[in-house]
């Protein structure tokens, strides 16, 4: 039997969720949790998602909507396998008793504390930590981005240091209401920034250095990147070996994309659902070699580039494929990989 896959928090994160989940041979969605019978309410019922209340008193405003409800959250986690909480961040841990109660293994989003779960998750990374685990943090996508790049640089040449500046979208582009509108904030102003301290979830002996800043783009979040390599390759090789990876996007020069507008061009244009990009966008002309030094830029589609993960960590947790087969499979039926 498909492993019962349920949503909770049908948002920027869950819906796109929910669609990949779909696409699994492997898997079935059972059902969306939500508060209000906004547009995304609409959606599920549109994409034929059986749609639960995740609030009881909220159960009025969906009559009133004419929006059918399948039933209550409760009863959702009840009947799955595992729940995807993709709840605003705080909410997953207010949500974790309930999955306790029902004995359903959940995964969380990156918005919540690294304490909250048995182990933090990136496929590429440390697939296997998941295995058996009750409660998993798929990490945020900034960390995601790191760990994708961090991985294959620590395997094939020993990373001594890595130092990244995180150049950071103010808000997606639905958030009308964050900023900053013209300004160019360190973010947090002290060091380091909690992504560093976030990638020593997935890799806890990394040397890592974060500064963050936020500025007023919706599209992506932008990466300088330097690390320093124990073993140094030269430029061909590193770009040879972030070129193989899966779920890294090496930028041909040739393609003129000069930065996260045109990327999402090129998106759209190659038909992704919702102008996505699961990949690292990593520009080819930027990986460089200086003495023991790699820098590269990288762009991070903060929207989208936890999917694939959210559902390769569905497998790990319960032990129904490896990484190499889920991530495969994963990539195949999204579409992932340009
Ligand atoms: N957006 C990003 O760039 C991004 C990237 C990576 C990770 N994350 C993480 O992913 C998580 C979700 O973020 P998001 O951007 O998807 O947020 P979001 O767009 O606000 O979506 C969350 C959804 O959850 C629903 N919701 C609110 N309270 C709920 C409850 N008690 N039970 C069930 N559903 C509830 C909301 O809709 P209703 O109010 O209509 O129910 C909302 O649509 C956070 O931990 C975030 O840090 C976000």
């Amino acid at each position: 039997m498909s492993i019962q896959v349920a949503v909770n928090g049908y948002g920027t994160i869950g819906k796109r969720v929910a669609d990949a989940v779909e696409l699994q041979p492997d898997m079935e969605l059972i059902g969306v949790a939500k508060t209000s019978p906004n547009h995304e309410a609409e959606l599920a019922v549109e994409n034929d998602y059986p749609l639960y209340a995740a609030i009881e008193e909220r159960v009025e405003l969906f009559e009133e909507a004419g929006i059918d409800l399948a039933g209550s959250v409760e009863e959702l986690v009840d009947a799955a396998d595992i729940v995807v909480d993709a709840c605003p961040s705080g909410i997953g841990a207010e949500n974790k008793s309930m999955y306790e109660e029902y004995d359903t293994p959940a995964l969380y989003q990156g918005g919540e504390d690294a304490d909250l779960v048995d182990t933090s998750f990136n496929a590429r990374s440390n697939f296997e930590d998941a295995s058996d685990a009750d409660h998993v943090r798929v990490v945020s996508c900034n960390t995601t981005g790191l760990s994708r790049l961090l991985a294959p640089l620590q395997e094939e040449y020993g990373v001594e240091k890595a130092r990244v500046t995180l150049v950071r979208r103010g808000g997606d582009p639905p958030q009308s209401g964050r900023g900053p509108i013209n300004d160019i904030l360190p973010n947090p102003v002290s060091l380091p920034s909690h992504h560093g301290p976030d990638v020593n979830t997935i890799f806890p002996d990394l040397a890592i250095d974060t500064l963050g800043l936020k500025v007023p783009a919706t599209l992506m979040h932008t990466h300088s990147v330097n690390v320093t390599l124990e073993d140094v390759p030269s430029e061909e090789e590193v770009k040879e070996l972030l070129g193989s990876q899966s779920r890294t996007f090496l930028v041909p020069p040739k393609y003129g994309i000069d930065g996260a507008g045109k990327l999402k061009e090129f998106a759209m244009d190659r038909g992704r659902p919702r102008a996505d990009i699961w990949e690292n966008c990593i520009w080819e002309e930027s990986v460089s070699i200086e003495d023991d030094d790699l820098y590269l830029f990288q762009a991070i589609h903060q929207e989208s580039d936890v999917v694939p993960e959210n559902v390769d960590a569905i497998r790990a947790v319960l032990g129904t494929a490896d990484a190499e087969e889920s991530i495969e499979r994963t990539n195949e039926t999204m579409g992932v990989g340009f």
